[in-house]
């Protein structure tokens, strides 16, 4: 169970706790359809059983060991060519409270994973629903691993495994929900330039040179920041190149 938190002041203070679902983000997107819903209510589940990725895949989390919830926000201040803001803001709430918790420094891998010693802490899925004139709701979905000690996959690492604690997952996610608000309300405040900033100074692998892989052919380049529609750009010998999410992928 999860208590509303004391910490914000309007995220979480309508909190859904489900034992079991299929995927917060579905739920969530179900729930927003009644217009009672408030704007930061959050649905959080101990055992997700068809979370959803990024680019289709799917979201596996041992059940009771990791914060597994979304959050449905309501960003009507921002215009639709400008929704990346809300995953740089949503990535920068996660790196601020991770920065209170470990002492590696943790990156974000482009578009909006986060990284600590090179492995996948936490991934983000942000689904927008749009109307003609702007956002009209963003389900915010975020798996962090907490507690879990062991991954079929190699690349991916848990809070546990980087401090040897074990995490009250109550006590996080109310850490955490106070530091996601916090950056959301300086979007809300018209700071998106700072926070740009700092999304570019975390951004992993920035300004190194590295092999790329783009519709199957490879090449070296560096990364040199982000466009404002979110695309990743990339100077390949000289020349920018700009790739959306789905475009470009690390080689190695
Ligand atoms: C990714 O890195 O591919 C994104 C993973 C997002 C997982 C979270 S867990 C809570 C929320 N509900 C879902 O179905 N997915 C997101």
């Amino acid at each position: 169970m999860y208590k509303i938190p004391a910490s914000t002041l309007f995220l979480g203070k309508n909190l859904v706790y489900v034992p079991q679902c299929h995927s917060t983000n579905a739920l969530a997107a179900e729930l927003d359809q009644k217009a009672e819903t408030p704007e930061g209510t959050i649905v959080i589940t101990d055992n997700q059983t068809s979370g959803r990725g990024q680019r289709g895949n799917s979201w596996e989390a041992q059940p009771g060991k990791n914060l597994t919830f979304s959050l449905i926000l309501k960003p009507r201040f921002l215009a639709v060519k400008d929704q990346f803001q809300l995953n740089q803001v949503v990535s920068l709430g996660i790196t601020d409270y991770l920065a209170t918790v470990v002492e590696k420094k943790a990156r974000i891998k482009w578009p909006n994973d986060i990284i600590v010693q090179e492995r996948k802490v936490c991934g983000i899925l942000i689904e927008n629903h749009l109307k003609a004139d702007g956002i009209h709701h963003s389900i915010v979905g975020i798996g962090l691993n907490i507690n879990q000690q062991v991954f079929e996959s190699p690349s991916a690492i848990s809070l546990n495994l980087l401090t040897k604690e074990e995490f009250q997952l109550d006590h996080e996610l109310a850490l955490l929900l106070s530091m996601l608000e916090a950056r959301y309300l300086q979007l809300k405040r018209g700071m998106h330039r700072e926070l740009e900033n700092h999304y570019l100074h975390l951004l992993y692998r920035k300004d190194e040179i590295h092999r790329f892989n783009a519709q199957g052919s490879e090449f070296e380049g560096i990364i040199t920041g982000v466009d404002d529609a979110g695309k990743i750009r990339i100077n390949v010998g000289g020349v920018e190149r700009i790739f959306g999410a789905k475009e470009v992928a690390f080689s190695e």
